[in-house]
């Protein structure tokens, strides 16, 4: 009997480890909309780069197994449901090496727009949500942060609201 219960004891503490090795707790809190902070983010791979001049920042995007699979096959207008993209932004700053480049300085804030057709109709499909600065602090006062989002990713609508295209790699068929 105490054989049994000790057996049992550890496959939990296995599957316990297991789960938190592939997800590691973290104890950021979620955006003003409930939306909670995609943990793993940073094992996504590169959409593209952008370098902002209007805000003196350079930027990753991300995107999780399902984006990259649309970005790589031409299917993001529209994204499919389950995708999401990440934009990782650090401040700029020059290369005391190398004047004339433009390389990441402190991190600056991580945004991501998550696709879900059903859930976030309300904000057209997708889910908004930033967290700023190195202690990842929610941003937005309220749920309404949001409309901010939205309004400034209407010009392009008829991408789905997604600014960025896909870059590709060298032998990878556009
Ligand atoms: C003032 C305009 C503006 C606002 C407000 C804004 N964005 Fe963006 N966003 C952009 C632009 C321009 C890009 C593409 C260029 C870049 O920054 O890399 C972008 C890109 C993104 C991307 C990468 C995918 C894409 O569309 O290219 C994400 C994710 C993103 N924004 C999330 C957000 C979230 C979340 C909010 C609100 C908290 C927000 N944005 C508010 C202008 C804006």
């Amino acid at each position: 009997m105490k054989k049994t219960y000790l057996l049992c004891l550890c496959s939990v503490a296995v599957i316990w480890s297991e789960i938190s090795l592939s997800e590691p707790v973290t104890n950021i809190a979620p955006a003003p909309n409930g939306i909670e902070f995609p943990v793993g983010y940073k094992k996504w791979q590169v959409i593209s780069l952008s370098h902002r001049t209007d805000k003196d920042s350079v930027r990753v995007i991300l995107g999780n197994p399902i984006a990259i699979e649309a970005a790589r096959s031409g299917k993001t207008n529209p994204w499919p449901d389950g995708a999401i993209l990440a934009k990782t932004a650090w401040n700029q700053r020059i290369d005391e090496n190398w004047p004339a480049a433009v390389v990441p300085g402190e991190f600056w804030q991580v945004e991501f727009m998550i696709k879900d057709s059903k859930k976030y109709a309300a904000t057209k499909d997708w889910g908004f949500a930033r967290w700023r600065g190195k202690e990842l602090k929610p941003w937005g006062e309220d749920a309404s942060f949001e409309q901010g989002c939205v309004a400034c990713h209407t010009p392009v609508a008829n991408r789905d609201y997604v600014f960025t295209s896909p870059v590709f790699f060298d032998t990878e068929k556009k």
